[in-house]
């Protein structure tokens, strides 16, 4: 079968080319028998017939094969242009799967703000009678001399102001700086007075707010111990990152701080925008100094005690009872023995 096959491939590809071929080859056998026989006329026409079908299945032959190389370089195209389409197809999934995992963490990004935010309604919701609590806490320490400037919203709320007037009462501190100002630093001028000892420099980065809560304090007549500056914010490199921090100047006479409380600058300032209070104030602390960070129910400000943990191992993290602030206690030698006052027996 291979051999009969290997002979019709011989003749030509297709039936017509291997009829001509065939006939060439009858034809040829005529010729030699016509010029056996001597009968050189027939013979010489016989023999121009078979050149002449000769020459006509040669150039159908170099017809077809230019035939089939163009139809290669048609396919040769055909599979450049398919490999440049793979290609394409390839980084449009690479793109679509890029675009998908970003979706992916914005999605993960708003449901976890979401969650904190509901979290946060829910605990204000919830702790009405904690504030009115604390309210009547505060108003059974003071008697002010001219209405208290508002709580809440951009302001602490009552168990905030609560929590860092016990603190005031407790530690007796000499120096209180205050980053954000406000209704928190008349509070704060009360506590000291009432204590008869220390003084408050509360900085502010608004000009308008400082002028306010200057107001305040003249109104309360709180002015001999109370103090409020204007700090711009500038950018501060921090741990090698750029913060927006307060100018140093206007704090750099500021040393021995006894409490420090940050409640600024505020978080759409910049990003982890009090984080720079510790390592730029760190070595301004007395020993055995409070710094206390609010609103630590928020994601970002629970971040920022983390890192201030870690960044200075002399500060530990102390209980609180009231309000939503972080107090952590900076230590660098071991702390006074307690007195023993307890009744001999
Ligand atoms: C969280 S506030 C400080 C609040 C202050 N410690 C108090 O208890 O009232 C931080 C900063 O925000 C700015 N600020 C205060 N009230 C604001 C308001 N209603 N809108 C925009 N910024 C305000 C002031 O510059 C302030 O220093």
């Amino acid at each position: 079968v291979r051999g009969h096959s290997g002979i019709r491939s011989l003749l030509g590809e297709t039936a017509k080319q291997r009829a001509a071929a065939g006939l060439v080859v009858v034809l040829g056998v005529v010729v030699a028998a016509l010029l056996a026989l001597r009968q050189w006329p027939l013979g010489a026409a016989g023999a121009s017939l078979i050149l002449t079908a000769l020459g006509l299945l040669a150039l159908d032959g170099r017809r077809r094969t230019g035939d089939v190389q163009r139809r290669l370089a048609q396919q040769a195209e055909s599979t450049r242009g398919l490999a440049r389409a793979i290609e394409s197809t390839k980084w449009d999934v690479g793109q679509i799967s890029r675009e998908l995992s970003a979706l992916g963490e914005a999605f993960a990004d708003g449901r976890s703000r979401h969650a904190s935010l509901l979290r946060r309604s829910v605990g204000l919701a919830t702790r009405h009678p904690q504030e009115v609590e604390a309210l009547l806490q505060l108003y059974g320490k003071i008697s002010p001399t001219a209405p208290m400037p508002p709580a809440g919203n951009w302001a602490l709320n009552p168990t905030g102001v609560l929590n860092l007037y016990a603190i005031v009462e407790r530690e007796c501190p000499g120096l209180v700086v205050e980053l954000g100002s406000g209704t928190s630093t008349v509070w704060l001028g009360y506590a000291v007075t009432r204590q008869g000892r220390g003084r408050v420099v509360s900085v502010d980065h608004l000009v308008s707010y400082a002028e306010q809560t200057r107001s305040a304090i003249d109104l309360h007549e709180l002015g001999a111990v109370s103090e409020v500056r204007v700090a711009h914010l500038v950018e501060t490199a921090v741990d090698g990152e750029i913060y927006q921090w307060y100018e140093s100047e206007v704090l750099a006479d500021l040393q021995q701080i006894d409490l420090l409380f940050v409640d600024g600058p505020p978080g759409d300032t910049g990003h982890d925008a009090r984080y720079p209070a510790v390592p730029q104030l760190l070595d301004r602390l007395a020993d055995g100094a409070l710094v206390v960070l609010d609103d630590v129910d928020r994601d970002d400000e629970q971040e920022i005690v983390e890192r201030w943990l870690k960044y200075a191992p002399a500060l530990a993290r102390e209980t609180t009872v009231v309000g939503d602030q972080a107090v952590l206690r900076y230590r660098v030698s071991p702390p006074p023995a307690p007195t023993d006052h307890s009744p001999a027996h």
